[in-house]
């Protein structure tokens, strides 16, 4: 079967207004700025609105990326959005968010692979059109963990913040466009990265509000170990895939979970800093919609042009993984 070439035609973001610094937290819990700094590269975060969700987050993202690729949304045959932290269990945000956008055709579903679901998303996608059942598709990755995020836990409550990165994809010229994708999942590091409540096995209650359980938990250091092996790893791997090598890359769009994270990722690489977008600094750590977020703002700023290889690899709850090579 001849597959069509599907690459990025649109990208767009948005974050809320309200800024937590690091000397708000220094306030709230028992941090400070200097630990934060050097432990993570975080000095800053966004968080929402407390009548903001993911789909009010999404809607001028998306706006943004079906603008730029000049796709009105009834044209749109697919929306999904990749996120934990939903509007509600059902119906999907992506259906929430195809009544906001009025993308009557589409198809609409959300995809639950943490930080890795926007990579996830755009894999699933991309299929979708290459085969041809498809001609456009809109992937958002969203988070509003400050919903999730225990205030009083110093291990976690610094990392999070709020934000919305969509793309717009379909049909490229030859050359152009997804040249390859790694996606991984090793279920056994489950127990690592979770929020229990209001599930089938724990559904909410008074109980599981009294054991903060409608908390994220992280197990921080063991989270990290698994990073620092698996970014360079997958980033190998898609690149392998794609026939490319190190040297190919012109921009690393990595997930901003931490700087020494991203840090390591280089060093496997051999990239230097200047071939990386790191945005942490001023957004902490937003799950599903780091990586779209950091597109959005390299494309915005001309640091990745048209013709530009660039990797985009992230890893998050599942635990999962995900990299892929594009050609924008
Ligand atoms: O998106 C995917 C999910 N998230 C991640 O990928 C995060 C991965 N993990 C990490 O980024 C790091 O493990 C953290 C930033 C969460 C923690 O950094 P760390 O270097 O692994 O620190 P640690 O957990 O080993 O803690 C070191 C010390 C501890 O004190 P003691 O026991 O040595 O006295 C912590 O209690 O730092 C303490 N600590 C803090 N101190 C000040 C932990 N959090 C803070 C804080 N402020 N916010």
């Amino acid at each position: 079967m001849e597959l069509t070439p599907v690459g990025v035609l649109g990208t767009g973001r948005y974050v809320p207004d309200k800024v937590l610094t690091n000397q708000d937290l220094e306030r709230m819990v028992d941090t400070n700025d200097e630990w934060i700094r050097t432990r993570t590269g975080m000095s800053e975060r966004r968080i929402a609105a407390p009548e903001q969700a993911a789909s009010d987050l999404s809607l001028p993202a998306a706006e943004q990326a079906l603008k730029n690729a000049g796709i009105r949304a009834e044209d749109l045959d697919l929306i999904i959005v990749a996120t934990i932290t939903p509007d509600m269990s059902f119906p999907s945000t992506a259906c929430l968010l195809q009544e906001k956008l009025g993308a009557k055709k589409s198809a609409a579903y959300d995809l639950s692979a943490a930080c890795t679901g926007f990579i996830y998303g755009l894999a699933n996608a991309a299929n979708f059109i290459a085969v041809g059942t498809y001609k456009y598709a809109l992937i958002v990755g969203v988070e509003v963990l400050s919903k999730i995020t225990d205030y009083t836990d110093r291990n976690t409550c610094v990392l999070f913040g709020d934000g919305a990165g969509a793309v717009v994809i379909g049909a490229v010229p030859e050359g152009r466009g997804f040249k390859s994708f790694d996606l991984g999942a090793d279920g056994s590091g489950g127990e690592l990265l979770k929020l229990q409540g209001g599930g089938s096995r724990c559904p909410s209650s008074a109980v599981s509000v009294e054991q903060k359980l409608h908390y994220l938990y992280m197990a921080g250091s063991e989270v990290f170990k698994f990073a620092v092996r698996i970014m360079g790893s997958s980033a190998e791997e898609a690149l392998r895939k794609a026939g490319l090598g190190k040297e190919d890359i012109d921009l690393l769009i990595p997930h901003q979970a931490n700087i020494r994270i991203i840090q390591a990722a280089l060093n496997r690489l051999h990239l230097p800093e200047e071939k990386c977008i790191i945005n942490l600094d001023r957004y902490g750590n937003v799950g599903a919609a780091s990586i779209p977020m950091a597109l959005a703002e390299a494309v915005e700023t001309g640091r990745l042009k048209e013709g530009d290889t660039t990797v985009m690899v992230g890893f998050g709850a599942g635990l999962t993984w995900g990299a892929s090579v594009l050609v924008l």
